[in-house]
């Protein structure tokens, strides 16, 4: 995240001043480290306005929103694109299978030929952890993070934040037990750092092998098995396996990681009896969670998760085109 407005020649001073003053003073969202509580409070605040049904007066009428995917995605590109569209953005998805990036061109190339036709926003995500920093340093328009690497995903912790903030009414003092790959996970760590930071209590419950080598740094409390992990718990966040970052074994097989590690209604009677079930997806059930409890009408919140991304996006492309808005009409 970076506080400093970059200046770049032939561009209005319009496009380069940080776009909603004080409360949330950066050009990109490009992670959750660095951000203030209150910053985030603040894009709760208006994810949580838009998750109640505001319509947002097509503010983003006559921007242009591109989303540049370099990896698959379901849930969080439909959302962006999605967003753009309910906010009157005119949204363009570039599919990177068929681009010129087959051809060879590099992510910088790409990013430089997008930046020439004037977007006024670009939503990246890309396999290696600090491209899309990378990227956002070489672009003039805004550029929010949709998952680089297993380093953030800034947008998928805000709408889990917003999920349990919603169901529980609170976020502080929340016991939150975020299980499974957490070394590969940008789930994870986001999910980390934004809970920390408004005051829930964050444990991590993972077999050794998938725990990040400076997980003591986090400031989670760290658990090598579910039935101490998810005592008492009044949140379970399952994550993947992501096998696709693994190289080598990680774990012994899947069954038995199941066995161990799978989210079964057995592993959670030691929860609070009203926890709140999360994944965000996409899910391999029978792997790390029991297409029981994934189904679960009362405890599981999968499919909130995903109606609440949408609000967060409407918020976070909302918040950066501050500046922008009205500009076109
Ligand atoms: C996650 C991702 O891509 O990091 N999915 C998502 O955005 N909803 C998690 C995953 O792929 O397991």
């Amino acid at each position: 995240m970076t506080k400093e407005s970059k200046q770049t020649s032939g561009y209005p001073r319009a496009r380069i001043s940080p776009p909603s003053g004080e409360a949330f003073p950066y050009r990109h969202i490009l992670g959750i480290e660095g951000l203030d509580p209150s910053e985030i409070q603040y894009v709760l605040d208006r994810a949580m306005a838009y998750a109640d049904g505001e319509k947002g007066n097509a503010r983003l009428r006559g921007l242009t929103q591109i989303n540049l995917f370099f990896e698959n995605s379901t849930r969080t590109q439909m959302s962006f694109e999605i967003a753009g569209k309910r906010l009157g953005a005119d949204v363009v998805n570039l599919a990177t299978s068929s681009s010129s990036i087959k051809k060879g061109e590099t992510i910088f190339d790409t990013a430089m030929t997008l930046n020439a036709m004037r977007p006024d926003i670009l939503v990246v995500r890309h396999g290696d952890a600090g491209a899309v920093k990378l990227l956002s340093e070489k672009v003039d328009c805004a550029v929010i993070n949709a998952g680089d690497g297993q380093h953030e995903h800034p947008t998928q912790a805000l709408l889990d934040a917003l999920t349990i903030i919603r169901r529980r009414g609170r976020l502080h003092g929340q016991i939150v037990a975020i299980c499974g790959d957490i070394s590969h996970s940008r789930v994870g760590r986001s999910n980390i750092r934004l809970l920390s930071a408004l005051g829930a209590r964050v444990r991590v419950v993972a077999p050794p092998t998938l725990l990040p080598r400076d997980i003591d740094r986090m400031g989670v409390e760290v658990f090598w098995h579910m039935q101490d992990g998810l005592k008492d718990a009044d949140v379970v966040m399952m994550l993947r396996l992501q096998n696709e970052r693994m190289q080598g074994a990680f774990v012994p097989s899947t069954k038995e990681y199941y066995h161990f590690f799978g989210l079964t209604p057995e592993k959670l009677t030691v929860a609070k009896p009203d926890v709140l079930i999360m994944h965000p997806g996409p899910m391999n059930r029978g792997v790390e969670i029991a297409t029981s409890v994934a189904d679960d009408l009362d405890r599981s919140a999968i499919q909130e998760q995903v109606g609440n991304g949408v609000a967060v996006r409407m918020a976070c492309l909302d918040i950066l085109t501050r500046h922008l808005q009205g500009s076109t009409a």
